[in-house]
């Protein structure tokens, strides 16, 4: 029997930004994301007694290498849980450009999540997809739900995502920048790993993390964009920061990136509430209201063409079918 699961990409308005257990994947700090509608990642699982190997197919190219052994590590457990060797068929398309500072790893491991574990007889309930998830990448943890979720440190046990809110009824937007839709040179795990390791001020920014998550709650509960998006852009620039001060230092951001970043400041300026965060990639995603669209997309036009900007809304959690169409 093959499954297919559909995950949407989640943005993290609080970053998750180093591990505490690098072998299952538990983080230093309580994160928060926003589910986005539109990008995400279609997996369809089957398990084959005859398959000497798992199959990793990704947007048409047989992979191997790291990204197979990921695949193929994760499906291990997987393998465990429903007590059987077999190997599998995986076969996934990215609607988000890969390992481009766009969250590709979020979509890619809950989508798998759900349809492997189904594909294998098992019949989890979403907190227990969410734990598993997070084995093959921390931020797909939260993107098994839709809306605003909310990912916890803890043990292998405690430590999974809970929604906050997964209906979203007021006006927000995420515009998303691309300035590059190329792999990064420095992937999300090595960087943080580096940043926990060398950067003097980490610890630091683990408390600061930690005491951001209150008010980024309440600002959510309240519909506050403004304290929302201060926060959000805030935080974004801390954990650069960390990069940057990181030993050797690396960096994500370009200047184009910083353009947007300040075009962001002069639109506030001007009174239009847009913030910018980037996750681990030059991307910038400007949280505003649907309203102020035309008036951000004119500020951005010296900087990018409009081919480059993609407007999303909140998005749906994970979904599951059985065969091969959602
Ligand atoms: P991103 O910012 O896109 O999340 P990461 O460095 O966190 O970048 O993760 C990118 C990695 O995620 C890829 O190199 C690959 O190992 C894995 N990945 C992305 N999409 C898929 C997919 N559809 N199926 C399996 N693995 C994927
Ligand atoms: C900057 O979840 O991609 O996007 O757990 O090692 O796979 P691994 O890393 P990943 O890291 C995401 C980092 C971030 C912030 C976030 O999504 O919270
Ligand atoms: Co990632």
């Amino acid at each position: 029997m093959h499954y297919t699961a559909r995950a949407h990409t989640n943005i993290a308005l609080l970053k998750y930004w180093g591990k505490v257990d690098e072998a299952i994947i538990t983080p230093t700090t309580t994160s928060i994301s926003l589910t986005l509608n539109e990008f995400y990642t279609d997996t369809t699982v089957w398990f084959d007694k005859t398959l000497a190997s798992d199959q990793l197919v990704l947007d048409g190219e047989t992979i191997s290498g790291t990204a197979a052994r990921k695949v193929s590590r994760f499906l291990n457990i997987v393998r465990d849980m429903a007590g059987f060797n077999d190997k599998a068929y995986i076969i996934s398309t990215n609607n988000v450009p890969t390992a481009a500072g766009l969250a590709s790893s979020a979509s890619a491991f809950a989508a798998l999540a759900g349809a492997a574990s189904k594909a294998a007889g098992l019949d989890l309930s979403v907190t227990e997809l969410s734990r598993l998830a997070r084995h093959g990448s921390g931020s797909a943890t939260r993107s098994i739900f839709g809306g605003f979720a909310k990912w916890v440190p803890g043990d292998d046990r405690t430590s999974f995502a809970t929604p906050i809110f997964e209906k979203v009824d007021w006006p927000i937007q995420l515009m998303t920048v691309i300035i590059n839709d190329q792999p990064k040179k420095v992937g999300s795990r090595l960087g943080m790993q580096h940043a926990k390791n060398t950067a003097p001020f980490y610890k630091e920014w683990v408390k600061l993390a930690n005491s951001q998550v209150a008010d980024m709650i309440s600002a959510i509960q309240q519909h506050d964009l403004v304290k929302l998006g201060e926060l959000a852009e805030a935080n974004a620039l801390q954990m650069h920061a960390m990069n940057a001060t990181s030993v050797p230092p690396f960096n994500y951001l370009t200047d184009k990136s910083w353009q947007v970043i300040m075009i962001a400041q002069e639109l506030r300026n001007q009174g239009i509430p847009v913030y910018a965060t980037m996750d681990a990639g030059p991307n910038v995603k400007l949280i505003s209201r649907p309203e102020d669209t035309s008036i951000i997309k004119k500020a951005l036009t010296d900087v990018v063409t409009s081919s480059q900007i993609i407007i999303a809304s909140p998005g749906p959690g994970i979904k599951v079918t059985s065969g091969d169409k959602i």
